[in-house]
């Protein structure tokens, strides 16, 4: 008999729901919420409501693209934290109705798990390849920046982290003081593809070990932008594309730098990829750089599975599911949880 895992998500502003079957995705919608656009940031209570709005349209799509009917469902995995707690409580309560109604398990997953396992999607048909245990995996999104030790599906081990902004937060945010629109990262990528990534410099953090901090660079980028500013009061929009590929190519040094030093420790090779910031067309060149220069095996799922999707919590469900890894109806949501 055939597992069949209906996957949602719904940790910040993408309602999403995707179908895995035996493994292989068979679909996957995201609704996406443009309303927070104007805010330059996400609002939670609009996020909650959109959720609202649009998770029973999603779910219904997913299942019709997927040509799958609801009683061919052998589970619901849903994201259970951590995220907006009023925009997980939409996922997690569908999830729980929809579960009772049918009489089948739930699994709940975290997101950060999810993020990782989206190395692992399968679509019948297409050609791909996914790393093997124990791999390294760079966690990079809105909220996280993580260097991780992949053991298993059901193991991991952070080795190190960001003490203070993320990745994704930071170039947000330096996006924001150069006026751009929200969110940053795709602008400053776009850009960047125009600019040169020596034009300026930007201060990197000297902190002991395998944990990363964005925080200096954030204060670095206003400070100097300030003091240019001075001469020059056009001095951005003479030179956007320079200081996002300085910008961008700042943040992805300090990244690889961290990386490279934990593969080195650990003595691994097969290096993945995850999270929003995993987009990036800088990042993505550094790891087949990486590549070439230090035989690594690098993995970088497709660019529809590093943003937030629901394909990524199916698939971690389906795995939870071989290992009978379900969770109780009270399962409550947790806005804040480590991997661990
Ligand atoms: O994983 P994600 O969709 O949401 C969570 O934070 O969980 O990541 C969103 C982050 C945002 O900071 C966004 O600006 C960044 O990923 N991002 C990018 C790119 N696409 C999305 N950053 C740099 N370059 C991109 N192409």
């Amino acid at each position: 008999m055939s597992t069949i895992i209906l996957g949602i998500e719904s940790s910040c502003d993408d309602t999403s729901a995707a179908i895995i079957k035996d493994g292989y995705l068979l679909s996957n919608v995201v609704a996406s919420q443009a309303v927070h656009e104007s805010y330059g940031g996400v609002v939670p209570e609009l996020a909650s409501r959109a959720h609202q709005q649009n998770i029973v349209p999603v779910v219904n799509e997913a299942m019709k693209r997927a040509n799958i009917t609801k009683e061919e469902l052998s589970a619901v995995a849903f994201t259970r934290g951590p995220g907006l707690m009023g925009s997980l409580l939409v996922g997690v309560s569908f999830a729980k109705g929809f579960a009772r109604s049918l009489g089948i398990p739930m699994i709940d997953v975290n997101h950060l798990t999810g993020h990782v396992l989206a190395n692992f999607i399968k679509v019948e048909g297409e050609e791909s390849v996914h790393p093997k245990f124990p791999f390294l995996c760079l966690l990079v999104s809105g909220g996280n920046s993580q260097i991780i030790l992949v053991k298993a599906y059901n193991d991991m081990e952070i080795l190190g982290q960001t003490i203070d902004d993320a990745a994704g937060e930071a170039i947000d945010k330096c996006s924001k003081v150069m006026g751009l629109g929200y969110p940053g990262g795709p602008i400053i990528d776009r850009l960047a593809r125009q600019g040169n990534p020596k034009a300026f410099t930007f201060s990197k953090p000297h902190i002991p070990g395998l944990d990363y901090s964005f925080s200096g660079l954030k204060t670095s980028f206003l400070y100097s932008l300030r003091d240019w500013m001075k001469d020059d009061p056009d001095f951005i929009e003479h030179h956007k594309e320079d200081l996002a590929a300085s910008l961008e190519n700042t943040v992805v040094e300090i990244l690889m730098d961290k990386l490279r030093k934990a593969a080195k420790k650990y003595n691994i090779k097969e290096v993945a990829v995850a999270g929003g910031v995993s987009a990036n067309t800088g990042l993505r060149n550094a790891f087949y750089d990486h590549a070439k220069r230090f035989g690594w095996q690098v993995y970088i799922p497709k660019f529809g599975y590093t943003t937030d999707n629901a394909a990524m919590i199916a698939i971690t469900g389906y795995y939870k599911f071989l290992d009978n890894d379900f969770c109780p109806m009270e399962a409550p949501a947790y806005s804040r949880v480590t991997l661990e």
